[in-house]
C-alpha cells in the first residue's frame, strides 16, 4: 500500500514511551502510528485521523488493536476531533503530508498522470471541488496562479490559455486529456529534465482540490493547543512550498519561546532508504518541542 518514510527517525525524534498517547494527522495505511504503538505499550493509544474513507476501510492483522482510535475526518479540524474523542494527554503529533503509493497506484482518482483515469484528485469524497471542476471553470488566470504558485511551474501561463482554448470546444475530463494539452504547452524548444512534463501542474491542482497548504496552516497552531507540556511535533514534508510553512511557524513559535526546535536542519533519508524508496528523496522531517 505505502512504505512509511523516515520511520526510524520519526520515532527517534518523537521518542514514545510507555503509556504515552500520540495524534497521526495522516494515518494512510498506519505504518507511523503501528511503529509508535510498539513503543507505548501497555496503554498508550494513537489517534489517527484520516480524510479518505476508502483507506480506513483497508485494514490489516496489525491495526487489530484496541489502542488504536480511528477517525475519519480532516486534520484541520484537530482541536475539535480531539475534545470530541475526549483523546489526551497527548505527547506528540505527527503530520506525514506525503501522497500515499496507493493514491498513486490504486484509488483511480486521476492523481498519476501515468494513469488515463477521471480528474478527480479528491482525498475526500465528502469534499464538493474537484480537478475536473477546477479544470472546466476555474477563470484563466486562476488556473495560471494556481499553476505558478503551487507548482511552481514556469509554463503555467502557455498551459492555462490551452486548457481554455480547448475547453471550449470540449469537456476536459481525463488525466490524459490533461496531459496532452500539458505537453503542447511547452516549447518545441525545451529539453525536459528527469521529471515529467505534468509533475508540476499535477501537484499544483491536487493542492488546490484539497485545499493542502491552508490545512497545513491551520493543523500548526492546532497541534501546538492540544500537546502537553513537553510534548513534540513531527512534520514531514514533501516539497519547498510545504516545509517552508513549517520551517517558518516553527522558527515563529520559537522566537516566541512557545517550542524548541529539535531538528536544527531538516532530516532526510539515508541513501539506503532512498534506494529502497525513491519516493522518500524529497522528504524532509521537521521536529519540535513544546516548552514547559
Ligand atoms: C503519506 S500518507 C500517510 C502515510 C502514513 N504515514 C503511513 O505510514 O501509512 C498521507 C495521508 O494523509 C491523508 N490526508 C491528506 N490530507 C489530509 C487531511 N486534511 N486530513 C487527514 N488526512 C489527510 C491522505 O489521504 C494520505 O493517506
Amino acid at each position: 500500500m505505502h512504505i512509511p518514510v523516515l520511520l526510524k527517525e520519526v520515532i527517534a525524534n518523537l521518542n514514545p514511551k510507555p503509556n504515552e498517547n500520540f495524534v497521526d494527522c495522516t494515518f494512510g495505511f498506519g505504518g507511523h502510528a503501528v511503529a509508535i504503538l510498539e513503543k507505548t505499550g501497555p496503554n498508550g493509544k494513537v489517534l489517527g485521523v484520516e480524510w479518505d474513507r476508502e483507506k480506513l476501510k483497508i485494514k490489516n492483522e496489525k491495526l487489530k488493536i484496541d489502542r488504536l482510535v480511528l477517525i475519519n475526518d480532516s486534520y484541520a479540524n484537530l482541536r475539535e476531533i480531539v475534545e470530541r474523542e475526549n483523546f489526551g494527554p497527548i505527547n506528540g503529533v505527527l503530520l506525514d503530508l506525503g501522497i500515499s503509493s496507493w493514491d498513486f497506484e490504486n484509488s483511480g482518482r486521476g492523481f498519476s498522470f501515468q494513469k488515463d483515469e477521471p480528474l478527480d484528485m479528491r482525498y475526500s469524497e465528502k469534499q464538493l471541488l474537484t480537478a475536473k471542476e477546477i479544470i472546466n471553470k476555474w477563470p484563466e488566470e486562476e488556473l495560471e496562479r494556481i499553476f505558478r504558485e503551487y507548482g511552481q511551474e514556469r509554463f503555467a501561463k502557455n498551459i492555462a490559455s490551452n486548457i481554455v482554448k480547448i475547453r471550449r470546444q470540449k469537456l476536459i475530463g481525463t488525466t490524459f486529456q490533461l496531459v496532452e494539452i500539458i505537453k503542447k504547452s511547452f516549447p518545441k524548444s525545451y529539453k525536459f529534465g528527469k521529471i515529467h512534463v505534468a509533475t508540476r501542474t499535477f501537484q499544483a491542482l491536487r493542492i488546490a482540490v484539497n485545499n493542502e497548504l491552508e490545512n497545513l496552516k491551520n493543523v500548526l497552531p492546532q497541534a501546538l493547543e492540544v500537546l502537553e507540556k513537553g510534548g513534540r511535533v513531527a512534520v514531514i514534508s514533501f516539497h519547498s512550498l510545504e516545509d517552508s510553512i513549517v520551517k517558518k511557524f516553527f522558527k515563529t513559535q520559537a522566537q516566541n519561546n512557545n517550542l524548541q526546535i529539535l531538528t536544527k536542519k531538516p532530516v532526510v533519508a539515508s541513501a539506503i532508504e532512498i534506494k529502497e524508496n525513491p519516493k522518500a528523496r524529497s522528504a524532509k522531517l521537521r521536529v519540535a518541542q513544546l516548552n514547559n
